[in-house]
């Protein structure tokens, strides 16, 4: 993981505070975490009134609107603007989800906006998705195999190989499970976390793989995939509706399998 020299005394600290335009009659208030490494100063929290009839719908709506309008300087990832990328997720009020997918509306009073927790900042809202990145190399998310692909066609799958793999290839890699995960927070160095977990089992159960065996000699571990609990924050937090726990289960299971012979 990157290193990134935090200020001695990392205190959230009371941050400025910019009001709504004065003509402004339907406001809202959001409270937005803000670092700078480069500044040498705690982390602390601004807060932003905005004009709710000049912005856009949805949380990342604000975001932008901070940006383009009042503070430049506001850091934060995002580029479909319609949960395909997954660059905004960000925690919402306590929760990790996709900024662009959630209505402003959908939340009473001040809205609280903090990057994804336990992992380390670039700057304001943008975690170091290194160690994440890393982690999902680790399981060669890509095709195996060593049978060459037919000359005239593609390597093709029946109807039910490939339905095998909904809810599974849909992940945007987000990782708002992962770092919702309290078994990620405390073995993330060596816990592939639940987004990893569910893209190896996708590779697993792809009918056009063949090297299932290896991959699973690869996650036959006690950090890599048994720190696990079954605690469901990550199926109970995934902004795609998928369910990363089951697919945990099911390598388990995999494993379990083919210890039984
Ligand atoms: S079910 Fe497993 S991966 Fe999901 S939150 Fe719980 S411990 Fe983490
Ligand atoms: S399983 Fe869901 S929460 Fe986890 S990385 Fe994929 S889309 Fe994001
Ligand atoms: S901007 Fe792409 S998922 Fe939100």
């Amino acid at each position: 993981m990157a290193e990134f020299t935090l200020p001695k005394n990392s205190v959230l600290t009371k941050g400025r505070e910019f009001p709504a335009p004065d003509d402004a009659t339907h406001t809202r208030r959001f409270e937005v975490y803000r670092w700078d490494p480069e500044a040498g100063e705690n982390p602390r929290v601004d807060v932003f009134h905005l004009d709710m009839d000049d912005c856009g719908p949805m949380v990342l709506d604000a975001i932008i609107k901070i940006k383009n309008e009042i503070d430049s300087g506001l850091t934060f990832r995002r580029s479909c603007r319609e949960g395909v990328c997954g660059s905004c997720a960000m925690n919402i009020n306590g929760r990790n989800s996709l900024a662009c997918t959630k209505a402003i509306e959908g939340y009473t009073g001040t809205i609280k906006i903090f990057p994804l927790p336990h992992m380390q900042v670039v700057k304001d809202l943008v975690p170091d998705m290194t160690h994440f990145y890393a982690q999902y190399a680790s399981i060669k998310p890509w095709l195996e195999a060593q049978t060459p692909a037919p000359a005239d066609s593609e390597r093709l799958q029946s109807h039910a190989d490939r339905a095998k793999l909904d809810g599974l290839y849909d992940c945007v890699l987000c990782a708002c499970c992962s770092t919702s995960c309290p078994s990620y927070w405390w073995n993330g160095d060596r816990y592939l976390g639940p987004a990893v977990l569910l893209q190896a089992y996708r590779w697993l159960v792809d009918s056009r793989d063949e090297n299932t065996g290896e991959r699973l000699d690869d996650l036959e571990d006690p950090f890599k995939l048994y720190r696990c609990h079954t605690i469901m924050n990550c199926t109970d937090t995934c902004p795609k509706d998928l369910n990363p726990a089951k697919a945990i289960a099911e390598i388990k299971k995999l494993l379990l399998q083919r210890q039984q012979g």
